[in-house]
């Protein structure tokens, strides 16, 4: 009869097209029970947003139908969000797993919008999703998300988020008596500001905090580089090339600081006329991907033109609410994805950091101690980092 070890081996022949990794030793396969030929486990994915989850779902059925002497088989799926932020248990924002930064070098480049439509996207998959408007001198998400009026709560000396749209959402805009006199507040304040709108806020659990950057590498983007740990950076150009020479100076700040860029994101990337369906490049061609070839930075998406994306920003309706089905709607979902997929790869490095510092820090411990040998929890350790298997009867 076939044992839980043979079934482990043949699902560890399917690989994470990501993170370039086996299933099992990325802890995927969760509760697997076999009895009799019944087997039942469940394949918790990395995001909801991973691009290659069907194909990732049909590699597992297919690797347990290739083994003879499984009967039935049940599968459950669900996806749990990778922390792509080193969380010790006293890390500021300790509930929230990822947090992007969404950056450009020129200003006007989309920042806001792909900030909005990417964080309603990833929502849209089922991740919980909170948007921070850090954009002090110039909150526009309000006005994006037609809450002009809408309040901040503290409670608990907390300040409590507001509800759109699914999105946990924190902006200076909703402080209205306040936001005409951000223009003279200067570095400290304003550094001090976005602090208390990172720290001093319930955002409870969420998978992504998107973070909405002004332009270039004021106080803003520093402090949130300098805060707290975050995820990495998002940066936001148009295709032409004095934008896109902008965008990379200010990915040296970020990577002066060791910040990772998760990836380059071109907006307005091209025009398609309705009457001919030809495509018109206007601003250029390109820009982005240069950037991404030379920096060695992932591509992660093109949105293009669109007099919807523009007029719906100013009455507060999202493309992404209004016309999900739209060439643009589709291409912020393909650029979410992107960006998921990029934070779960900066999270398995990140605990693959984790996993060789505990190493190096147990080599020198044992040094000064006698060798034990493996107890029984460590010889389970080839099925994987964090998979929990169970036989009801014997499994050979
Ligand atoms: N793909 C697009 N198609 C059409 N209009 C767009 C597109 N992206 C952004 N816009 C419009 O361009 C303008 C600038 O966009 P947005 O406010 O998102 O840029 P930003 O980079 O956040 O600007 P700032 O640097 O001032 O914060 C807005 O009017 C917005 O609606
Ligand atoms: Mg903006």
């Amino acid at each position: 009869m076939v044992g839980v070890d043979q079934v482990l081996e043949k699902l560890s022949t399917v690989i994470d097209p990501d993170l370039k990794k086996d299933i099992v030793s990325m802890g995927m396969i969760k509760d697997l029970e076999l009895d009799q030929g019944n087997l039942k486990f469940t394949l918790e994915l990395t995001t909801p947003a991973c691009p290659f989850n069907v194909e990732i779902e049909e590699d597992v059925r297919k690797a347990v139908g290739e083994i003879e002497e499984i009967k039935n088989f049940d599968m459950n799926v669900t996806a749990k969000v990778m922390e792509g932020r080193s969380l010790d248990a006293d890390t500021a924002l300790s509930t929230v797993k990822n947090i992007i930064g969404v950056a450009s070098g020129k200003g006007g480049v989309g920042k806001s919008t792909v900030s909005l439509n990417l964080a309603l996207a990833l929502s849209q998959t089922g991740a919980k999703v909170g948007l921070l408007d850090a954009d002090i001198y110039g909150p526009s998400i309000p006005l994006m998300l037609g809450m002009t009026d809408a309040n901040m709560e503290v409670k608990d000396n907390k300040l409590q988020p507001a509800d759109s749209n699914g999105l946990k959402v924190v902006s200076f805009g909703f402080f209205a008596e306040q936001e005409d006199q951000a223009a003279i507040y200067r570095g400290p304040i304003i550094s001090g500001i976005l602090k208390q709108f990172l720290v001093d806020t319930n955002w409870t659990d969420l998978d992504y905090l998107i973070v909405d950057l002004p332009p270039g590498t004021g106080d803003i983007p520093l402090t949130l580089a300098q805060t707290i740990p975050i995820t990495g950076i998002l940066v936001v150009t148009t295709p032409q090339d004095v934008a896109s020479n902008v965008a990379v100076k200010a990915m040296g700040m970020f990577n002066k600081l060791n910040v990772p860029i998760i990836g380059i994101v071109e907006n307005m990337s091209h025009f398609t006329c309705q009457n001919c369906n030809e495509i018109h490049h206007i601003f250029g061609q390109g820009g982005a991907k240069k950037i991404s070839e030379k920096f060695n930075i992932p591509f992660v998406g093109e949105i293009p033109l669109n007099s919807g994306i523009m007029s719906g920003s100013d009455l507060g309706k999202p493309i992404m609410i209004t016309d999900p089905n739209s060439p643009s709607s589709e291409a912020f979902r393909t650029a979410a994805k992107n960006v998921a997929a990029q934070c779960s790869i900066i999270a398995a490095k990140l605990q693959e950091e984790m996993a060789s510092e505990a190493a190096n820090a147990g080599a020198q411990s044992t040094e000064a101690e006698p060798s034990k040998p493996p107890d029984a929890g460590q010889s389970l350790g080839s099925a994987g980092a964090g998979t929990a298997a169970s036989t009801s009867s014997p499994s050979n």
